[in-house]
């Protein structure tokens, strides 16, 4: 297998990191040089990231929990036809860790990790400019994923989230972001907890058959 199939495979979302294994400022940066490569429309890399350590990230996550504590993140609703999606996911997700899916409380305490970045000393959020099409939003997935890729293949770990998403105005104003960018996503870094059960599932994947179309006439 090459070291690509390898980093490919073996990314997961990272769901509890150690909160004191510091974050080399050096493999953050190499991941970054191959990220800024992704491809973009009509190149014009419309990815800006805001990566928030030490008082930064403290000042987030307080502001990110008392909101949460008043009110529901604006997130946007999932069709109907995919809701499946995540209630399997939460069923793998929340079985992992002995959660009954009647154990509401202990639900919310789980997903309200979220908003400490399950504990990751760096803590990333993923903007864009406002009033971009999706098409532009494309170019800011391939950045992510590339940047992931390259933390993965650095021995660091991740979770994209978009719950952090949820409460832009908090987000915003704990880390000074002009109002002339979207939030599109939180991003937690940092090293695995590796033998917390959520750390190692396996979650499904449709099929080659079921997503792509070869047609030959
Ligand atoms: C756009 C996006 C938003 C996501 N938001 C969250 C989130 O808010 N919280 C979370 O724990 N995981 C979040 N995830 C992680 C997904 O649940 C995860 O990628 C998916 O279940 C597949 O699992 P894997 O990443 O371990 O392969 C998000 C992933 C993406 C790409």
């Amino acid at each position: 297998m090459s070291e690509f199939d390898r980093v490919v495979r073996d990314r997961r979302s990272i769901r509890l990191f150690h909160p004191d294994k510091a974050v080399p400022r050096s493999a953050v940066v190499e991941a970054l040089e191959l990220a800024r490569r992704a491809p973009s429309n009509s190149n014009t890399q419309p990815w800006h990231l805001i990566l928030a350590e030490g008082a930064a990230r403290e000042r987030l996550v307080t502001a990110l929990l008392d909101a949460s504590r008043t009110r529901e993140p604006s997130i946007p609703p999932l069709h109907d036809d995919l809701n499946r999606f995540k209630y399997e996911l939460g069923e793998q997700l929340y079985g992992s860790l002995g959660i009954t899916r009647d154990d509401f409380e202990a639900r919310r305490t789980a997903i309200r990790l979220n908003y400490r970045f399950y504990d990751a000393p760096l803590a990333g959020v993923v903007c864009m400019p406002r009033g971009l099409h999706h098409v532009d939003s494309l170019g800011v997935g391939m950045y992510l994923q590339t940047l992931i890729l390259g933390l993965t293949t650095r021995g660091l770990g991740t979770c994209v989230q978009m719950l952090i998403a949820g409460f832009p105005d908090v987000v915003r104003e704990a880390l000074l972001i002009p109002d002339e960018y979207d939030i599109l996503c939180g991003l937690a870094i940092g090293y695995a907890v590796e033998d917390f059960p959520a750390n190692n599932l396996d979650v499904p994947r449709k099929s080659i058959d079921d997503t792509v179309v070869f047609l030959d006439r």
